[in-house]
């Protein structure tokens, strides 16, 4: 729900232009370069989304009929609509994945059959999440990554990060994007979501790679003409949404504090991480639909994931805001339980006059 705040859209109105399709749109190409050089790979490409970056990276390492290894509760495998298997034959193979955004080593290897084996897909690519969203915005740790990248290495298994938040990765744990970005051949990055641009993704990786996924790009119809319109927001969020970051991850704990004040709640001991906030409602009972209207009512959103609801602090949410919404959401607690405690008296009501 980011919107381009006023100096990114007049970046973008300045932007100097060209064909991107003949490589001639001169902010592209700066915006390329920069974000190679910020995530300490040789190469990048501008992409319009994350999925796309993801489905790129994935056909552009993972050969038709081999296997790329997922995590169960990962973007690539939930919410691609499994883009490389339709377009890329290749076979997903979802792995579990843990609370903290892990999936086990031993797991991974329990995933890999005997290459020899004439029965089985090959593995050929093993995809992670960082931060991992659905598993409220969790950092993966150093030492995982780098235990994961040996154990790729060891099997020969291409690695890709898919680091739709991975600047936030970076914050938290107060070391340069490129840190997070070595420890896998290729990685995605959002330009859009805490970044703040309305639309777009970096994927980057070694050039053979880039090259493969810059013609897979055009053959998915994502070959852009004058995007320097695109980039030119990118440059602008590379240089000042990157740090601001650390706000909004203050003010998810913040929020998290709130509104684990709040009767009738429930959320995790651990604070978020980074900018995503997971809750439940005690009472199953309670209607989430009728709950989210009633603070859609009070101008606050928050997206419904099965029985949880995923809140995320963003540019343009305050400290005041956050403190604004959660009494919003005590109020709407408090609504709700009155409808449903009218409605089920009701219901006695009735029981009893018949
Ligand atoms: C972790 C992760 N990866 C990828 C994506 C897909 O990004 P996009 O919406 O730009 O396609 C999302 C979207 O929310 C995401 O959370």
């Amino acid at each position: 729900v980011t919107l381009p705040p006023p100096e990114m859209r007049e970046a973008i109105a300045r932007a100097d232009l060209g064909d991107d399709v003949y490589g001639e749109d001169p902010t592209v190409n700066t915006f390329e370069a920069r974000a190679a050089a910020l995530l300490g790979k040789p190469a990048a490409l501008l992409t319009t989304s994350g999925t796309m970056s993801n489905l790129l990276a994935i056909m552009a390492q993972c050969p038709r009929g081999m296997r790329a290894l997922v995590g169960d509760r990962s973007d690539v495998w939930r919410w691609e609509a499994q883009g490389a298997a339709v377009l890329g034959s290749v076979a997903y193979q979802p792995v579990r994945t843990h609370d903290s955004g892990e999936i086990a080593i031993a797991d991974l290897e329990d995933a890999i059959d005997d290459e020899s084996d004439a029965q089985c897909a090959v593995a050929a690519l093993i995809c992670l999440e960082n931060t991992h969203a659905l598993c409220g915005g969790r950092v993966l740790a150093l030492d995982y990554l780098s235990d994961t990248l040996a154990f790729a290495q060891r099997h020969r298994l291409a690695t890709h990060l898919d680091g739709a938040r991975l600047f936030n990765a970076a914050v938290a744990l107060d070391v340069a994007p490129a840190t997070i970005a070595a420890y896998a051949d290729t990685v995605a990055v959002c330009i859009s979501k805490g970044l703040a641009a309305p639309v777009g993704s970096i994927l980057a990786g070694p050039e053979p790679v880039i090259a493969r996924a810059r013609r897979l790009r055009k053959m998915l119809g994502g070959g852009m003409r004058q995007a320097g319109v695109i980039a030119a927001a990118g440059l602008y969020a590379l240089d000042h949404m990157v740090d601001r970051l650390r706000d909004d991850h203050r003010r998810a704990r913040q929020l998290a504090l709130g509104l684990r004040q709040v009767a009738g709640l429930r959320l995790d001991d651990s604070l978020p991480e980074t900018n995503i906030v997971y809750w439940r409602l005690d009472d199953h009972e309670l209607r989430l639909d009728a709950f989210l209207a009633l603070l859609r009512e009070e101008g606050v959103l928050v997206l419904q994931q099965g029985r949880h609801l995923r809140a995320v602090t963003h540019l343009g949410i305050s400290d005041a805001d956050v403190n604004n919404a959660v009494l919003a959401v005590a109020r709407a607690v408090n609504r709700l339980q009155q409808t449903t405690d009218a409605t089920s008296g009701a219901g006695r009501a009735e029981l009893h006059a018949r």
